[in-house]
């Protein structure tokens, strides 16, 4: 299975890319081709909603030259994404809100152009949060839920972990033991 993870926290070495680790570890145990890729330091621009993708059949087809080309190739690669992030305002972090957006040209849903470029795959969550998760990640797990459905993705679940004491809550046993289950789960 290959694997894209998208890591959408401004802070590189932060609480969210340390949970992703020990579910890398183990996804690489169950055999998955990974790809981790952090967002904060690419350039992604917002979507200009110009619709010009909607124009174009079986290409991505966004008339903006910048590191969301190379985004869409893994994308396209991928069977599985998984989207890293921490909760920021009851939903993900700027660089992945700016990849959400930007998924426009991979649904012809609006335009001359038909068809999807990458309807069946498969999407999960992996986030991290200060407050209790329900309340911290119900509006984000919505929307994403609602996007799967409308791109005829997969959704396959989030796993996440409260931010008690900054690093050392995802280096507990428990927060990287479940991080390795979900990734089990997935791979199933
Ligand atoms: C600007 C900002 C907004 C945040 N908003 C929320 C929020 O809405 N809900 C929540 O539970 N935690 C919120 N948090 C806490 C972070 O989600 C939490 O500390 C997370 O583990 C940070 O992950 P990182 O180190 O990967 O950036 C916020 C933190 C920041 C800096």
């Amino acid at each position: 299975m290959n694997v894209l993870i998208l890591m959408g926290s401004p802070r590189l070495n932060g609480n969210t890319a340390e949970l992703c680790k020990p579910f890398m570890e183990e996804m690489a145990l169950q055999g998955a081709q990974i790809k981790y890729v952090t967002l904060a330091d690419k350039k992604i621009l917002p979507c200009r909603g110009c619709y010009l993708c909607q124009q174009v059949d079986h290409i991505y087809g966004c008339p903006q030259k910048d590191d969301m080309e190379g985004i869409v190739s893994l994308i396209q690669w991928a069977d599985l994404i998984v989207l890293a992030t921490p909760i920021y305002a009851w939903y993900c972090a700027a660089p992945m809100k700016n990849v959400l957006d930007r998924h426009y040209g991979l649904n012809k849903f609006y335009g001359t152009a038909s068809g999807s470029l990458w309807a069946g795959k498969k999407m999960a969550l992996l986030c991290t949060h200060g407050y209790e998760a329900a309340y911290a990640t119900e509006p984000f797990v919505l929307g994403v839920e609602r996007l799967c459905a409308h791109s005829r993705l997969q959704y396959m679940g989030l796993y996440s972990v409260q931010d008690e004491e900054d690093l050392a809550s995802f280096q507990t046993p428990q927060a990287r033991e479940g991080a390795r289950a979900f990734a089990r789960s997935l791979i199933r």
